[in-house]
């Protein structure tokens, strides 16, 4: 059973859960859902609400269904989940129905998450912006990371909701 819970309630090191466990983001677009595997981001508290920040690469399919929607969700799994998150991250929704072929279980709110998840988070878009080259004060993090110049797109999000997964 999934419950609510205040986000001051909720367990974990960020850090942890991001860059190690990594997650899910989802979206949905005319009856279309998708997810893609992301280990970058940040959460904290910004124009005095919570927010979590993701970065998307612009040929990511996921995408445009999170700019076509008000909401994305953010879903974090057990390490039993670790197969389907590196299948998340390396097959793209534009060439085949991800969701059916990790067995997927769709949950619809205002953004759609997965019943397979531990934690959900339902992201309200409040801010998104394509990464401006211009602005790294370290020319080696441009470099690096970014020899095709396809900048991540930056989406800052209100933490609506917190679910936790009581399996
Ligand atoms: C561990 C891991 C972390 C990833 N983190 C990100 C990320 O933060 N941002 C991003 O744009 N892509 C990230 N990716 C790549 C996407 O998940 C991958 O390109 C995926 O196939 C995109 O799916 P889609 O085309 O269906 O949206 C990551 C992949 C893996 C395996």
């Amino acid at each position: 059973m999934w419950k609510e819970i205040n986000i001051e309630d909720w367990k974990g090191n960020v850090f942890h859960k991001i860059g190690k466990q990594w997650m899910l983001i989802s979206a949905e677009h005319e009856e279309r859902v998708n997810a893609m595997t992301a280990s970058w981001g940040g959460m904290g508290i910004l124009w005095n609400k919570p927010v979590a920040f993701i970065f998307v690469r612009p040929q990511r399919f996921t995408k445009p269904l999170i700019d076509a929607n008000d909401h994305f969700a953010l879903t974090f799994y057990g390490e039993d989940q670790r197969d389907m998150l590196a299948y998340m991250g390396k097959a793209s929704g534009r060439d085949e129905d991800k969701i059916a072929h990790a067995n997927l279980t769709v949950i619809k709110d205002h953004a759609p998450y997965f019943d397979q998840a531990n934690e959900a988070l339902i992201c309200r878009k409040l801010f998104a912006q394509e990464l401006d080259p211009e602005g790294f004060q370290d020319a080696m993090v441009d470099q690096k990371n970014y020899p095709s110049k396809d900048y991540h797109f930056l989406y800052v999000g209100e933490i609506e909701k917190v679910l936790l997964h009581d399996k």
